[in-house]
């Protein structure tokens, strides 16, 4: 993000860009890379960055640099998008809003459609980004790389042993999947392609297309004379967790999905099983799962979320074998760039009055090119069909 000039709007500092543009678009905070701007600004945007330190902000903060007039939002997964500043926005003249992320639990969707302003999200570009995250957490906690960097670091390392450090190979053995959607498959590939696992998942709804690839995958193997994999979907996510050596969490939080994992289906894991958190934090019971830790040294967990973000429960951070990281499933620069040109992209175009895009999972011809020849449509806007929004037909 660079030029802009500084201003200040309800007290906070604020960049503004194409300061003479029709539509009002207030960006809650700082988006990297430039093709985002450029989106806004070729839809007659005049963009308002605020660039407070403060890491979150409140309610209150949103809708005062919303203020009396302004026609779209790019939000933040950490702020509370429901009824209160939907309403704000729609008084305030809104027609657009975009969540910088693809999962939209802290956005109360219904409280926009009511009020029938569309809800952007980012698909997509965070798939293998975010599945590649899950992997090294399972790699780095199946193998303690973190506590044998921090006994390195310590001075602690004397020589060679048979003894140290010794983890779990997780080679031929059954890694399972809860919520085998776009990043499960990615994470599932990266395992059972790599590392030749077995694949077990639980998802609300068969797979076909992850399990027809894994079978013509076993049967690759089998034809080089090697053992074949094997991919079942099991009929409960207790039946995932029982025969699993790695378990890995990809389904979206709901209702359905807060504290699947609690006490008691950690105790229907295997005692040396790594589970794997990179979809949000309340889809563990985090209490539950440090008492687990506690008292099974050889059971090892891998979280980028919590259930009370930022902080984490009491005693995780003394439990050696958890490896924790702070919510950077996302973080490669092509991600982070490419949910910026899909927020703003969902942004300006429905305040341009096109139509919803054909097929959110597949948003590349918005991420490359001369913004001006981008379809007109915007790439992913989850209550397109509540709201009766038209498809893109090109
Ligand atoms: N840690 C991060 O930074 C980060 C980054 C990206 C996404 N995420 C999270 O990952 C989630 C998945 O993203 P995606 O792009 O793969 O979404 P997706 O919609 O492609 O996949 C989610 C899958 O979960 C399944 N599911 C829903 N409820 C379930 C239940 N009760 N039990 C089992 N399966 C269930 C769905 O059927 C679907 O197949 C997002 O919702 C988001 O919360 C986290």
């Amino acid at each position: 993000m660079t030029g802009g000039t500084e201003t200040t709007v309800a007290g906070f500092p604020v960049r503004v860009f194409n300061e003479g543009g029709s539509s009002r678009v207030v960006v809650t905070k700082p988006l990297p890379g430039d093709r985002w701007l450029d989106i806004l600004q070729h839809a007659g945007c005049r963009v308002e960055v605020c660039e407070s330190p403060k890491t979150i902000l409140s309610v209150g903060d949103i809708a005062a640099l919303i203020g009396p007039q302004c026609d779209g939002v790019i939000g933040q997964l950490t702020e509370d998008w429901s009824a209160p500043l939907f309403g704000t926005l729609k008084r305030a003249g809104g027609r657009a809003f975009s969540t910088y992320a693809v999962g939209y639990n802290n956005v109360k969707v219904h409280d926009a459609t009511n009020l029938g302003i569309p809800v952007g999200n980012t698909p997509g570009v965070l798939t293998d980004t975010t599945a590649e995250i899950a992997a090294a957490l399972a790699l780095a906690a199946a193998r303690r790389v973190v506590e044998a960097d921090k006994f390195m670091r310590a001075g602690n390392y004397e020589g060679w042993l048979p003894t140290l450090f010794v983890g779990s190979l997780l080679q031929g053995k059954t890694c399972g999947i809860v919520g085998a959607g776009r990043i499960g498959f990615s994470f599932a590939k990266m395992l059972v392609e790599g590392h030749k696992m077995d694949l077990v998942y639980y998802d609300l709804f068969p797979q076909p297309k992850l399990e027809q690839y894994f079978s013509a995958y076993g049967e690759f193997l089998k034809a080089q004379g090697e053992r074949p994999v094997t991919v079942r979907r099991l009929e409960t996510v207790e039946a995932v967790l029982r025969e699993a050596d790695l378990v890995s969490l990809h389904c979206a939080l709901d209702a359905s999905t807060h504290h699947l994992i609690d006490a008691a289906h950690l105790r229907l894991m295997k005692p040396d099983a790594v589970l794997v958190n990179a979809a949000r934090g309340e889809v563990i019971d985090e209490a539950a799962l440090v008492a687990h830790l506690e008292t099974h040294p050889d059971f090892r967990a891998g979280l980028d979320v919590y259930e009370h973000e930022p902080r984490m429960a009491a005693g995780l951070a003394e439990c050696d074998n958890a490896v924790v990281v702070p919510h950077i499933a996302s973080a490669s620069l092509y991600t982070r760039g490419g949910m910026a040109t899909l927020a703003a992209a969902n942004v300006a175009a429905v305040l341009r009055g096109f139509p919803a895009w054909r097929d959110p999972s597949d948003v590349a011809p918005f991420l490359e090119g001369d913004v001006a020849a981008m379809p007109p449509a915007a790439p992913s806007i989850v209550n397109a069909a509540d709201l009766g929004l038209a498809l893109y037909a090109p």
